[in-house]
């Protein structure tokens, strides 16, 4: 059978609900895809010989192989490349890949996994290439690691698979059961952009000034984790709200919030928020509230637009699942 001309994919972007930088440290983090914004990419048959071309349409950047500009935003995905050449999985000419994306970069949103997860699933449509969601992880991951320098693995996971996870670095993965009913948050984009690397960085040197400290906040939070798995699973909205905003607390005690992101947590407190705190690195990006339900979620993103967050959503989180365990 012919490879069909062209392959489409899409991947979701993400929420780390509880547990970011405790993650990196090996503690246990909860994370869910998010039904907001999203990355796309085609993978398109050329003419057999010519050279594989990519094309970033958000950055107006586009090559051919081995020609990648030093744009920051091109590096990953040069890698991608590489990596689907030297492993076989596609061939080293008469391919273009074209990849778009709607999540902002540097927001907590996990921009670089979802982008990539999107372009290898293109590729792998175009040369049938059969490849689990496990695998795709760990593609997504080798590409992380030229994004971030020393990422945790929970961004690639919950963007390959799609699931709500209990994520622990070198343990087996976990799915989420449940909820029985969605979730429902507001998402408040601070307008701030952070380097993930750079605060991941910060946080690993000023660690070493004061572990003890460190490593008590750290687990800590892998603790409401652990709390955050079960309130998911029954859908207590108000038992995770409450475990967001301590989390919260906690990760300002680390020095990764901002003055914008304060002021947006406490907007959605004062708002009627169950509970809210930074995503993603911090510095920041994004800020999740959690609301009791759609209507309230839509509040919440309007108090926090008119509270100076630059765009702000509503978003369903968690559809009923089955558990289950898998590869991390
Ligand atoms: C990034 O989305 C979350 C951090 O915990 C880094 C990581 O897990 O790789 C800050």
């Amino acid at each position: 059978m012919n490879p069909p001309a062209v392959s489409q994919a899409k991947a979701p972007s993400k929420l780390i609900l509880l547990g970011e930088h405790a993650v990196v440290y090996g503690h246990p983090s909860v994370a869910v895809p998010l039904d907001g914004p999203s990355s796309r990419a085609s993978a398109r048959l050329g003419r057999p010989g010519e050279p594989i071309g990519v094309e970033l349409s958000d950055f107006k950047l586009a090559w051919m192989r081995g020609e990648a500009p030093s744009a920051d935003e091109a590096k990953p995905f040069a890698a991608l490349v590489e990596r689907l050449v030297s492993s076989g999985l596609a061939p080293d000419n008469g391919w273009t890949l074209t990849v778009t994306s709607e999540v902002p970069i540097g927001c907590g949103l996990g921009s670089g996994a979802s982008t990539a997860a999107a372009a290898f699933r293109a590729v792998y449509g175009l040369f049938g290439v059969p490849r689990g969601d496990s695998e795709l992880s760990d593609d997504v991951f080798a590409v992380e690691k030229i994004n971030h320098g020393t990422p945790s693995g929970v961004d690639n996971t919950v963007v390959s698979h799609g699931r709500p996870v209990l994520f622990r670095k070198g343990k087996e993965l976990a799915f989420l059961a449940g909820p029985g009913t969605a979730l429902h948050l507001a998402v408040a984009d601070s307008g701030v952009r952070h380097k993930t690397s750079e605060v991941v960085s910060d946080v690993a040197s000023r660690r070493r000034e004061a572990t003890e400290r460190f490593d008590a906040v750290f687990s800590a939070i892998g603790a409401l984790a652990e709390q955050g798995r079960a309130a998911f699973e029954r859908g207590d909205a108000r038992a995770l709200g409450g475990l967001m905003s301590e989390n919260h607390r906690l990760l300002a005690s680390l020095g990764v919030s901002s003055p914008e992101l304060e002021t947006l947590v406490l907007k959605a407190c004062v708002s009627g928020a169950l509970g809210a705190k930074l995503c993603g690195a911090g510095r920041g990006g994004c800020v999740a509230a959690l609301a009791a339900d759609a209507a309230g979620a839509l509040r919440l993103a309007e108090a926090l637009k008119a509270a100076g967050a630059v765009t702000a959503f509503a978003a369903r989180v968690g559809q009923p699942r089955l558990a289950g365990k898998g590869r991390p």
